[in-house]
């Protein structure tokens, strides 16, 4: 009986427990036997592994966070730590790993396939950060989060006249902010990807949108760019309007996954799955054009992303 293991690596994200459950149920459902492995890899150091059944995997795929829990193992990093955990998992037979993570956990997945484990890996962040894919588990909830939250710091915001900044997730990626910014109608979006000048980009902005009337303006800054005390500082000073910063944090990470999130991390799931049925590793699960494909892991985390400037200058044509 061929057995494989499935983890969950790097930050959290809505979604991972249905891409977990897939890779469970559609692993025994292929004869298989499924090990899940907590905290990461470091599950494969510690020998903390569990086989999985059926019900193991019943009603989470509702539940935000990751029932395997999760790490940034720096141990597993290290030649010797790739040895022990490929070690391990050819002790109890264990031939294949799906890894749910961002790229950091990809690159931990080719590790682990080279010292002979076959890995996949299946993008799972908020950020939606992987270039490889135009779509990461998690992204979809952490979104529809971050859009709720700016509503009703909307709601404040408009009673008292205000300008709102609002500093959403993403590490290094704006996508959060673009879109965030855009069902919001936020004044001015702020994203690492575009430069921008202070005084063109946001005073001026909310200059013209003042001449039309508003009197509330909300700005969305990715948190890629950060200083949203100091540009609230900036927008009281120079224009005297009352302005505040919010930074939403971690709520961003939490919560039931999307209608979306679950059924993309189900066909995840499935994928990886079939791929390791095939003997196959170093392979990522990613979506391209809105359907699930996969390649091969180099040249994956040898892709680079591409920001959706189109998409941004439509929001800044529309938002005033
Ligand atoms: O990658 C997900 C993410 O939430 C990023 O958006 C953020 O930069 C980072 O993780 C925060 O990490 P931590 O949870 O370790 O504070």
């Amino acid at each position: 009986q061929k057995s494989i293991a499935v983890l969950t690596s790097g930050g959290d994200a809505p979604g991972m427990n249905a891409a977990v459950r897939a890779v469970v149920r559609a692993g025994i459902n292929k004869g298989m036997r499924v090990y899940g492995v907590y905290r990461g890899y470091n599950g494969l150091l510690n020998g903390d592994v569990q086989e999985m059944n059926l019900r193991s995997v019943s009603d989470i795929i509702g539940f935000g966070g990751t029932m395997l829990y999760t790490a940034r193992s720096e141990e597993f990093a290290t030649p010797a730590g790739i040895k022990k955990a490929a070690d391990f998992c050819r002790s109890i037979d264990v031939s294949g790993v799906v890894v749910i993570g961002g790229d950091g956990s990809f690159k931990g997945a080719r590790a682990l396939t080279n010292a002979g484990i076959n890995c996949i890996g299946i993008p799972g962040t908020i950020d939606n950060d992987i270039a490889c894919s135009e779509y990461t588990v998690g992204f979809d909830t952490a979104m529809n989060t971050a859009l709720q939250m700016v509503d009703r710091i909307r709601d404040t915001a408009q009673s008292h006249d205000r300008c709102s900044i609002v500093e959403v997730m993403g590490r290094r990626c704006g996508d959060i902010a673009l879109q965030t910014g855009i069902a919001t109608g936020a004044t001015a979006i702020l994203v690492p990807e575009i430069p921008y000048n202070i005084e063109r980009d946001v005073i001026q902005r909310i200059v013209n949108t003042q001449k039309t009337g508003k009197k509330h303006f909300i700005i969305v800054v990715a948190e890629g760019v950060g200083k949203v005390a100091e540009l609230a500082n900036y927008i009281e000073n120079r224009l005297g309007i009352e302005t505040r910063a919010t930074i939403l944090g971690h709520v961003q990470r939490g919560g039931s996954p999307t209608l979306r999130d679950r059924v993309v991390a189900s066909e995840m799931g499935f994928r990886a799955v079939e791929l390791l049925e095939k003997n196959l590793g170093n392979r990522v699960v990613a979506m391209k054009d809105g359907k699930i494909i996969d390649l091969d892991i180099n040249e994956a985390l040898d892709m680079q992303r591409v920001f959706d400037e189109d998409l941004y200058k439509i929001a800044m044509t529309i938002s005033i």
